[in-house]
């Protein structure tokens, strides 16, 4: 059984004074919830705060970015030796807007998704098309191609502690999430190249989440379909409330 995961990707959102009251209700809303785990990932500056706020709850820590090196002369840069010495467990690799504002290709992406295991984190790696792509019917080779430049580095022992998220780029920020079914087949499909590559026993143990306007009212459809594990989750994870409710997807009074 694989345990549902939501994962709150902050993006450049929330001052270190902001990120105190969101924390603190969020460990309140969501105090001794054990159905699901439960990630938040601040930006590099609100980390320390939230380790500190989060210590004695079931919340996670994760960041948004990682560099492939170890330390050294690479300014403005964060390794994946930091991050687990801050009290990360684990990190959003490969988001489409990494991709196509900083222009991250698929190379280092692998070489970050190798770092942050070498170093004990869980990669969240992020895989999904463009609406172009998607209207020209190569929503599936895009993400293959994705998928398999991870697959070139990602070793068969290590394979199980990587997380995927689909994120069809046409559904983050938009308001209009995926349709339970599309993303299931997407999600589906993701398991069976897995499962090519690892076997059944893998990947039917690694989770692939789906991420792209998901909100408290879409949830509950989409983790209905059978390969879809959690959420990664943008605007709908900064506010406490929101966030808590979504989590809480399961609990007939999961109100709060
Ligand atoms: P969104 O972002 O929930 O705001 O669409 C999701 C993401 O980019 O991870």
């Amino acid at each position: 059984m694989r345990k549902p995961l939501m994962v709150g990707n902050w993006k450049m959102n929330k001052t270190i004074t902001e990120s105190i009251p969101l924390i603190t209700d969020l460990t309140e809303f969501l105090k001794d919830y054990r159905k699901t785990e439960i990630v938040i990932c601040p930006p590099y500056t609100s980390l320390w705060v939230a380790r500190e706020l989060i210590q004695d709850s079931n919340i996670l820590l994760g960041a948004q970015n990682l560099y492939f090196q170890n330390d050294g002369a690479y300014t403005g840069e964060i390794s994946a030796r930091m991050l687990q010495n801050i009290g990360c467990s684990y990190v959003i690799l490969g988001h489409s807007e990494r991709r196509e504002y900083f222009q991250e290709n698929s190379k280092d992406i692998a070489r970050k998704v190798q770092q942050a295991l070498d170093f004990g984190l869980k990669p969240i790696i992020c895989v999904g098309e463009k609406l172009k792509e998607r209207n020209e019917g190569i929503a599936q080779k895009v993400v293959k191609e994705e998928v398999e430049a991870i697959f070139s580095i990602l070793k068969p022992l290590d394979a199980g502690r990587a997380v995927f998220a689909y994120e069809p780029i046409w559904a983050i920020g938009t308001g209009k999430a995926a349709t339970p079914r599309d993303a299931q087949d997407m999600i589906k499909y993701l398991r069976k190249l897995l499962k090519d590559k690892y076997g059944k026993k893998t990947a039917e143990q690694v989770r692939i989440l789906y991420g792209g306007s998901v909100n408290p009212d879409n949830i509950k459809a989409l983790m209905a379909e059978p390969d879809i594990d959690g959420a990664l989750v943008g605007g709908a994870s900064l506010q406490a409330d929101t966030f808590a409710r979504l989590v809480k997807y399961n609990d007939s009074n999961g109100l709060i």
